[in-house]
């Protein structure tokens, strides 16, 4: 049996996510925010018309997004039936205000376009690809699916992700992790393994067996670095927009002044740099069809980049006594961040254009891209997601 067989056979028999799919849900499953991807995937345009749920087991990522999205139309597939069919049992059972369209299909087939009608703005692929030997084509076919200005949500595991760690050390205490019972030997395994990784990250003792048999001890798994990802999807004609990660890594290191080494690089660039040190157990990542010199976060001084204000921050300005001079003070509720600028009077003006048009007034370069101290703060912005670049 190939892998594939393999991950398909483990879906069927246990259909993800298990039991507690309504409340997960309720909590918003494990997507990062749709307002992040909005922002960032596609700024400057509306909500989106069609959503492509790609690989989506029993539905939780669907039914997130309907929540968020009522009248957008959503195609979700997965190539396990039995998913399927339980995604549509509870559609029926919620009574959906617009219902999803449920399909069987294979992410690695090259009709996919054809199969769910194509023409998406946003594709969301959470945990998906890392069980897929060859996620390159399917990278490709998403591309086939998607409409000028649209984004790809890919969620996929890092380098650092147990997987691969786990399922031998089980084996050698003589667990056959293939066929997982719930039995009392695997909780006190995983009860030692917890106590052992105590980092407040994962329990896997109180995890479900189902999802330890097939997410965490399943036949296959692309544990790759943030590096391999990005290659991958630049092979095939993405670039990495934003990472759920990055802004929580940068103000790391810019609360203790240490950023400057990183600097310049683009977003994707930076991203890597930051995993290379710090290895994720999970990729977040937004990507955009690569245009050229589209996202790359250099700015010349005499830069004609056209940068769009993501909302995903507040700006409130306080005047520093004496000096003229103002700070601006962001605060971002998604990812619970409070930053503050000193800036010029030229930077306050421009900046409160940008962020009641969402755009800079002509003749901002002046104030913005002159020094290097003030590029760098546009290449922390970028980083941070306070903007972004419209192509
Ligand atoms: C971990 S689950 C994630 C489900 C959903 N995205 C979520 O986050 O709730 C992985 C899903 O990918 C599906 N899958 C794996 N390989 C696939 C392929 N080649 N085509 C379609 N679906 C696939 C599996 O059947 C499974 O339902």
């Amino acid at each position: 049996m190939t892998a594939a067989e393999q991950t398909k056979r483990s879906y069927e028999q246990r259909p993800y996510p298990g039991p507690d799919l309504a409340r997960l849900v309720g909590k918003g499953g494990s997507l990062p925010s749709l307002k992040w991807m909005q922002a960032i995937g596609r700024p400057d345009q509306p909500e989106p018309d069609r959503v492509l749920v790609a690989g989506c087991g029993t539905g939780v990522e669907a039914f997130v997004i309907r929540r968020r999205w009522p009248k957008a139309e959503i195609v979700a597939v997965d190539f396990s039936p039995r998913s399927i069919a339980v995604a549509r049992r509870l559609q029926r059972s919620a009574g959906a205000v617009r219902p999803i369209t449920f399909l069987v299909a294979d992410l690695t087939d090259p009709e996919l376009a054809e199969h769910t009608g194509g023409r998406f703005d946003l594709i969301t692929c959470h945990g998906v690809l890392s069980y897929i030997p060859e996620p390159r084509p399917v990278l490709t076919h998403f591309a086939a699916c998607l409409r000028p200005g649209g984004a790809l949500y890919l969620g996929v595991n890092g380098q650092s992700h147990p997987a691969t760690r786990l399922r031998p050390w089980l084996e050698r205490f003589g667990l056959d992790v293939v066929e997982m019972k719930d039995e009392r030997r695997l909780r006190e395994l995983l009860g030692l393994w917890d106590c052992l990784h105590d980092d407040g990250v994962r329990d896997f003792a109180s995890m479900s067996a189902s999802y330890l048999a097939s997410d965490v001890c399943g036949p296959h798994f692309n544990n790759w670095p943030m590096d391999r990802w990005r290659s991958e999807a630049n092979r095939c004609g993405w670039e990495v927009a934003g990472v759920w990660l990055l802004p929580l890594a940068l103000r790391l290191t810019i609360e203790r002044g240490n950023h400057l080494p990183l600097f310049p690089a683009g977003v994707g660039e930076l991203a890597e740099r930051l995993d290379q040190a710090r290895p994720a157990g999970f990729h977040k990542m937004l990507l955009r069809r690569a245009k050229p010199g589209g996202l790359d976060l250099e700015f010349g001084r005499n830069s004609e980049r056209r940068l769009r204000w993501t909302g995903l921050y507040s700006v409130r300005f306080v005047k520093r006594r004496g000096s003229g001079r103002s700070t601006a003070v962001l605060r971002c509720p998604i990812f619970n961040l409070r930053l503050d600028w000193p800036l010029t009077s030229g930077q306050v003006g421009t900046l409160r254009t940008l962020v009641d048009f969402g755009v800079f007034p002509t003749g901002w370069q002046s104030h913005w891209v002159r020094s290097e101290a003030s590029r760098r703060i546009l290449w922390l912005w970028a980083g941070l997601g306070v903007v972004t670049f419209l192509e």
